[in-house]
């Protein structure tokens, strides 16, 4: 089986998946990082010198050779994966695919991520935390209908890791 962690940026997706993949006993994988280590070059490098269209396609190929090579996996996404190159299809097509979308606030969202937007290149840009916070409402707006295909979802506003992880595990046992 493949668990597949679904989030917009700072949604937690790679740090639940790293607990999870622990207690469950599989191999864990960030999507992100397997790009990065296959292009030898940083996520924000590669939108930079390369374009973002490059990026989307180095990820759906990536996606698709995970998907096709691996098991007992847990996987993170990164945000835009879901909506990006039919990858959503591809994810629910698998029978040995469990999905989950860990669903947050808007405000959840911006608190976190304005901490760290700098290694994010698509709000690298943004300046204060009202126009993070228009922005992230607007982008979860077109991306909420990718991400609500997943198999799952959870609330983790008010949850820590270890709450979420074990909300994950009673779901897929
Ligand atoms: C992106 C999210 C990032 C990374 C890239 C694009 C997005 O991953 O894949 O910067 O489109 O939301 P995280 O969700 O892990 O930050």
């Amino acid at each position: 089986m493949i668990v597949i962690l679904i989030g917009y940026m700072a949604s937690g997706k790679s740090s639940i998946g790293v607990e999870l993949s622990k207690k469950i006993n599989f191999d864990f994988i960030d999507l992100d990082d397997f790009i990065e280590e296959r292009e030898n070059a940083k996520i924000n490098t590669i939108f930079k010198d390369k374009g973002e269209i490059y990026f989307r396609k180095v990820e759906h190929q990536l996606l698709k050779e995970i998907l096709n090579t691996k098991t007992n996996l847990v996987l993170s996404l990164g945000g835009g994966t879901p909506c990006y190159a039919g990858n959503m299809s591809l994810i629910n097509n698998r029978h040995n695919v469990s999905s989950f979308y860990l669903k947050a606030k808007i405000k959840t969202i911006t608190e976190r991520l304005y901490k760290e937007k700098d290694s994010r290149p698509l709000v690298a840009h943004i300046v204060n935390e009202e126009t993070l916070y228009e922005f992230i409402g607007k982008h979860l707006f077109e991306r909420a209908p990718y991400y609500e295909q997943s198999n799952n979802s959870i609330v983790i506003d008010d949850l820590d890791i270890e709450e979420i992880v074990e909300k994950i595990v009673l779901q897929l046992f």
